[in-house]
């Protein structure tokens, strides 16, 4: 099915927190993957399924150990977990060193991911320029979506990065108060570059409520609903 990648340009605008949020409510199967060569950060935010802990060993580090000779979609599943909720994730790095070894992983990690045939998959790939090698994933992206904050210093930075990085659209992490002129000035800026420009909630209170148990709370959350309404025109 499809391969979706979320990554910024500098900062932290919230890559993790949107590709979470999208994977809750996302309408097909999906598979959340933690591709972010800095490491990633959802055994240390959410519990197993089991209300244990994630196995970070578990997940693309496993999977790094036995893909060099070859990978194969179907082998992804065997270095999945699932989290709270249910929801399937490929554990990331637990540090950044571990990507030093690991770059010729991308290509055919991204090759494999956009051939899984049972379910979309939604790939954090963190911020982009400090692990070059992470732009082979990108290259079988079906879809590259950028995050950026609504602020003039990351606009700039994002206007900068999508001369560099292709991309089919960008999500503005927009204030609640100034949704819609915040994701219309940035997509006066960044012009016809990127097909689509849609907002996320900037939601402080459900960004972390989403490192929990799913509830009420979460559910009706600026950041939930407009996750909802992401989910849709992404898929
Ligand atoms: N939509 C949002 N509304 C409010 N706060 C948010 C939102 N998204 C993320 N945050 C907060 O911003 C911080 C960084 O979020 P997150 O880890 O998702 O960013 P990131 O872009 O993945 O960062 P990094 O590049 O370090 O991985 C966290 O404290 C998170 O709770
Ligand atoms: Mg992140």
């Amino acid at each position: 099915m499809a391969l979706i990648v979320l990554a910024a340009d500098k900062g932290a605008p919230g890559v993790t927190t949107a590709a979470t949020a999208l994977a809750a409510v996302w309408p097909r199967p999906v598979l959340l993957a933690e591709c972010d060569p800095a490491g990633g950060d959802l055994a240390y935010r959410l519990p197993a399924a089991d209300g244990g802990v994630i196995n970070p060993a578990k997940g693309l580090l496993s999977l790094g150990a036995i893909a060099r000779r070859g990978l194969e979609p179907a082998q992804i599943h065997e270095h999945t977990q699932k989290i709270v909720g249910g929801l399937d994730i490929l554990a990331g790095l637990m540090h950044g060193e571990q990507a030093a070894g690991l770059t010729w992983l991308w290509g055919p990690l991204g090759r494999s991911l956009a051939a899984i045939q049972n379910a979309d998959v939604i790939a954090d790939c963190g911020r982009l320029g400090t692990y070059p090698q992470i732009g082979d994933l990108l290259a079988e992206a079906d879809i590259t979506v950028l995050l950026t904050r609504a602020s003039l210093d990351h606009v700039a930075h994002l206007r900068e990065r999508l001369s560099i990085t292709k991309a089919q659209g960008v999500v503005v992490i927009a204030d609640p108060r100034t949704y819609r002129s915040g994701i219309d000035d940035v997509r006066r800026v960044v012009g016809p570059t990127v097909t689509f420009v849609h907002g996320l909630a900037h939601d402080p209170k459900g960004a972390e409520l989403l490192r929990g148990q799913w509830g009420g709370r979460l559910d009706r959350s600026l950041l939930i609903r407009t996750a909802r309404d992401l989910a849709r025109k992404l898929a």
